[in-house]
């Protein structure tokens, strides 16, 4: 039976939809069976970063609503066949579903997929909740700024109340070199503001723009530091 990774964040703009597809194609290209789900309803953004917009029929509220089954709605990645997405509702009228149904689809999909990936939206509101409903792992994106830190924390807090026991935390956009100014919060100052563990960093690399724009996971670009961090991600996301 597979396993449900949230990924979510407090604040908005940090990398969770990156961070979903590059994990997704990282997991794919060792034979792991994903399915993205993209859960940022209103603001469907999964599509466009793995190139499939042009693809899209069915989402993920004609899903929960019962239009259609999950296979409908499933779009299959350029590369791998083992990579699956749903792409969000653009649709405010089709939101009204409650924490309950997204379990029970979610519950549906961990018995025909290893992971199920799900980019949640941003904040600490009902969406959010209502994205985490279930899930067995949180991954908490954050970048190296006092804000989005706090913002973190309180993610963290919320994640807990939806019954999410494993939580972790990845780092993303980190500078080294503005790091060692000692401008920017160090690893000490992370950990003691959010209290899930860190799983891994995620370095700032201008590409993640060209490859979003081009709708290629960046990973893709073999031997980049990119790819190495997500390497090492996965492997401890593996593991737990
Ligand atoms: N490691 C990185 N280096 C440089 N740019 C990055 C990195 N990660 C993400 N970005 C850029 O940051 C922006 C936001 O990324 P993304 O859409 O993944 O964030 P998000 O958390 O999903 O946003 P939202 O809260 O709106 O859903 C995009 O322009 C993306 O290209
Ligand atoms: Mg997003």
């Amino acid at each position: 039976m597979g396993k449900i990774i949230i990924a979510a964040s407090g604040k908005g703009g940090v990398g969770k939809s990156v961070f979903t597809v590059n994990l997704g194609a990282t997991f794919a290209e060792r034979g792991v069976k994903v399915v993205m789900i993209d859960m940022n309803l209103g603001l469907r953004n999964l599509d466009i970063y793995l190139g499939l917009e042009n693809r899209v029929i069915f989402d993920v509220a004609d899903v929960l609503g019962g239009l259609c089954g999950y296979k409908r709605a499933l779009l299959r990645d350029k590369r791998f066949s083992c990579l699956h997405m749903i792409p969000a509702t653009q649709d405010r009228r089709k939101f009204a579903f409650d924490a309950e149904t997204v379990a029970d689809f979610y519950a549906g999909l961990r018995e025909n997929y290893d992971y199920v990936l799900v980019d949640g939206p941003a904040g600490v509101g009902r969406d959010m909740a209502l994205a985490a409903a279930g899930g067995d792992i949180a991954v908490i994106i954050t970048t190296l700024e006092y804000v989005a830190l706090r913002d973190a924390d309180m993610a963290d807090r919320v994640l807990s109340e939806a019954g999410v026991t494993q939580r972790a935390c990845v780092l993303n956009k980190v500078n080294r070199r503005l790091m060692r100014s000692g401008l920017f919060p160090s690893f000490e100052d992370v950990s003691a503001r959010v209290r899930p563990p860190l799983v891994g960093i995620i370095q700032y690399d201008e590409n993640i723009h060209i490859s979003a724009n081009c709708g290629v996971p960046i990973v893709h670009q073999k031997g980049s530091y990119i790819e190495e961090n997500f390497n090492r991600i996965a492997d401890r996301l593996l593991g737990l």
